[in-house]
């Protein structure tokens, strides 16, 4: 069997990298940048703006960026932003904004609406705009990827393909230290999700193997250290490499059950992704368990288990066990009750899955199956 490995994104990783992003830009640029409400509250755009500012570029702010973006929110940016004719776009946050700035600088140069490349899987006709993806969260790993995931009509949709990918991702863990806790530890969790689907999924290889095994062990190894001090720099800079190998796993090996079981909960209960991710790890890994449990077992070594004496059936469910305890530790306690999933939702949810994401996972779960997995989980939970 052939092993495809395709990265072409310029990745700048460390401390102080976000100055880097000057050697992107020219004088008579007119650079777009997309980001969140929050942000600029934080002082982050003004960081970025004091970058490109001497460069000679203009710089034009587009920041309604919300959580789980959609195909309308997508539309109404590129009213907005078409007259100032962007020749650069430069994404700043966690993965809704990367996402958004992906897209656009796809629609900025190709006609039509989204919907078309969307759901018709229309390709783009001529190249995007350069794409500089500069993370704010230790999670999403869309720095490195060739996806963009926008909502339409209830359903998370991917718009995927190498034209996607962004021309550069600058990795500064300097700028997450004024991440809050509570997104700190469900972005975490959702880059272990990568990480952990990544290796587990039937799209593995030995090269993304490599790097969903460093993820985990980075993730697993930081992620109570970026919870308990946001300003613990090795904790933060572990957690920045984690997920950026994890998203590297990702996009390379494809995902599964989580992200697919997550989707519909963020669309109909608006959860933020994270959030469902995290909450969905372990009910997801103990599904998968009779499928792979000898790279359960990896996963429990990896998570610092000490799995010596222990079968491999025992190690594989000691690495369910040590997510619980990561969720636990990080405080993150979310019942889809809270968000108002009641028993009778269960059907809805289970007829909304976005599918494709399943062909990867290594246990095939039916409609039947998935019902009864929704039921548990909120059993579970009471
Ligand atoms: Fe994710």
């Amino acid at each position: 069997m052939v092993t495809k490995y395709h990265m072409p994104v310029d990745v700048r990783f460390g401390a102080g990298c976000l100055k880097e992003l000057a050697d992107f830009l020219s004088a008579g640029d007119r650079v777009l940048l997309v980001t969140d409400p929050g942000l600029e509250a934080v002082g982050l755009v003004d960081r970025v703006r004091d970058v490109i500012s001497p460069t000679g570029a203009e710089c034009r702010l587009y920041d309604k960026v919300e959580p789980n973006p959609t195909a309308d929110m997508v539309e109404a940016a590129m009213v907005e932003i078409r007259d100032y004719k962007p020749t650069k776009v430069v994404a700043l946050g966690g993965g809704s904004s990367m996402d958004v700035g992906k897209v656009v600088a796809a629609l900025c140069t190709n006609e039509g609406p989204l919907v078309d490349y969307q759901w018709n899987g229309k390709p783009f006709a001529n190249a995007p705009l350069p794409l500089i993806a500069i993370p704010t969260t230790a999670g999403t790993g869309s720095e490195v990827t060739m996806c963009a995931v926008i909502v339409d009509r209830n359903c998370k949709k991917g718009i995927n393909g190498p034209a996607m990918f962004p021309k550069a991702a600058l990795v500064d863990a300097e700028l997450m230290a004024s991440l809050p806790l509570y997104l700190t530890a469900t972005t975490g969790m959702d880059a272990l999700s990568h990480a952990i689907e990544s290796y587990v999924g039937l799209g593995a290889n030995p090269i993304t193997d490599a790097m969903a095994r460093e993820a985990i062990r980075l993730i697993g190894g930081s992620l109570w250290g970026a919870c308990a001090n946001g300003q613990d720099r090795k904790a933060r800079q572990d957690m920045a490499l984690g997920s950026v190998l994890a998203g590297v796993a990702m996009d390379q090996a494809g995902l599964g059950l989580v992200h697919t079981v997550s989707s519909p909960l963020c669309t109909f209960f608006h959860m933020a992704h994270g959030e469902a991710n995290a909450v969905l790890l372990k009910y997801c890994m103990r599904y998968n368990l009779i499928a792979r449990p000898e790279r359960y077992a990896d996963i429990a070594g990896l998570l610092g288990v000490d799995t010596a004496g222990m079968s491999t059936w025992q190690a594989a469910e000691a690495s369910v066990a040590a997510v619980e305890r990561l969720l636990d530790e990080t405080g993150v306690k979310v019942p889809l009750l809270s968000f108002g999933m009641k028993e009778s939702d269960a059907e809805l949810v289970a007829d909304n899955l976005p599918g494709f994401m399943l062909c990867n996972n290594p246990r095939t779960m039916n409609k039947k199956q998935c019902v009864q997995f929704y039921l548990d989980i909120l059993a579970d939970q009471k």
